[in-house]
């Protein structure tokens, strides 16, 4: 009697997604002059709701990153900064301090707005991170601000027998719940550590919109190439039901997913609403010194 085997991947995932597109980051400068490179662009934002924006850094040179970002405001979104290396002292209109450090977090919802400074706190030595911005679905546009400093070993981590290190920020993976659960986007945000030679599997609902960010080594996703500091747009098919990524040599990557709001965007700065009647609300608040007041 023969056995037949099936084509499965690997458990879990069937129909693998394949890379729409591999993108190349824009280089620019954002707060007091702070280098980084934009990897999730304005263009972008709709192919990638319900996220708005990836910024990446990573220097050894204290002129690109001294100078942070001194007081702005927010409204209408979360943000979530993960810092790979170096530190970051945090301080908003509501009176709220921390600092964010090697492998920690900070998740901000900025709500009805906040205005708040983040400012590197060392004067040498590397910087490295990431801030993505995540959309707030127009109910919760104007809920109160919040936000919450998760320090490195609070991010629940696990290894895959492959050997793959899998730190878990936001969602849940192979059974292991992140750091941060959000409703309505239900955010995946994964940091893996994948050896050379090594594959990992993660399933996707067919309808999220997901990214992949490799940010050492390279991986391939299906039959595409992506290189160190390059995004893959992982295409939505209706069967697809996840992504498997193999490394070439020791590589690091975020894989990023999360599900759409279909609603309007409108974006003016660090105001993302849903119309330009909204936008120009925001506006008025800041500037009338609202968005300190009511925090
Ligand atoms: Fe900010």
């Amino acid at each position: 009697m023969t056995t037949t085997i099936p084509t499965i991947t690997t458990a879990g995932v069937v129909t693998p997604r394949t890379v729409e597109r591999v993108i190349a980051g824009t280089p620019t400068s954002d707060g007091a002059g702070v280098k980084l490179t934009r990897v999730l662009t304005q263009p972008l934002q709709r192919r990638l709701d319900p996220f708005l924006m990836l910024d990446a850094f990573a220097t050894d040179n204290p002129q690109d990153y001294v100078a942070g970002f001194p007081d702005h405001p927010h409204r209408g979104f979360e943000t979530v900064t993960y810092m790979i290396a170096g530190r970051m002292r945090h301080r908003d209109s509501a009176g709220h301090e921390g600092l964010v450090t090697n492998g920690g977090v900070q998740w901000m919802t900025a709500g009805r707005g906040v205005v708040h400074s983040e400012l590197p706190e060392q004067e040498d030595g590397r910087m490295e991170g990431f801030q993505l911005w995540l959309n707030l679905a127009a109910k919760d546009k104007m809920r109160a601000p919040w936000y919450r400093d998760i320090q490195s070993p609070e991010i629940p981590e696990f290894t895959t027998p492959e050997g793959v290190a899998v730190r878990v920020i936001a969602g849940a993976s192979h059974g292991v719940a992140g750091a941060m659960q959000r409703e309505t986007t239900e955010p995946l945000y994964l940091d893996l550590g994948i050896p050379g030679g090594a594959t990992f599997v993660q399933p996707l609902p067919a309808d999220f919109n997901a990214f992949v960010y490799v940010y050492r080594g390279g991986v391939q996703i299906g039959d595409a190439q992506v290189p160190v500091q390059r995004m893959a747009i992982l295409a939505n098919r209706p069967d697809s039901d996840g992504v498997v990524l193999t490394a070439h040599a020791a590589s690091r990557a975020l894989v990023i997913a999360g599900r759409p709001l279909n609603e309007p965007i409108a974006q003016y700065g660090p105001f993302v609403m849903n119309s330009n009647e909204e936008i120009f609300r925001a506006v008025e608040d800041y500037q009338a010194g609202r968005f300190t007041a009511q925090v």
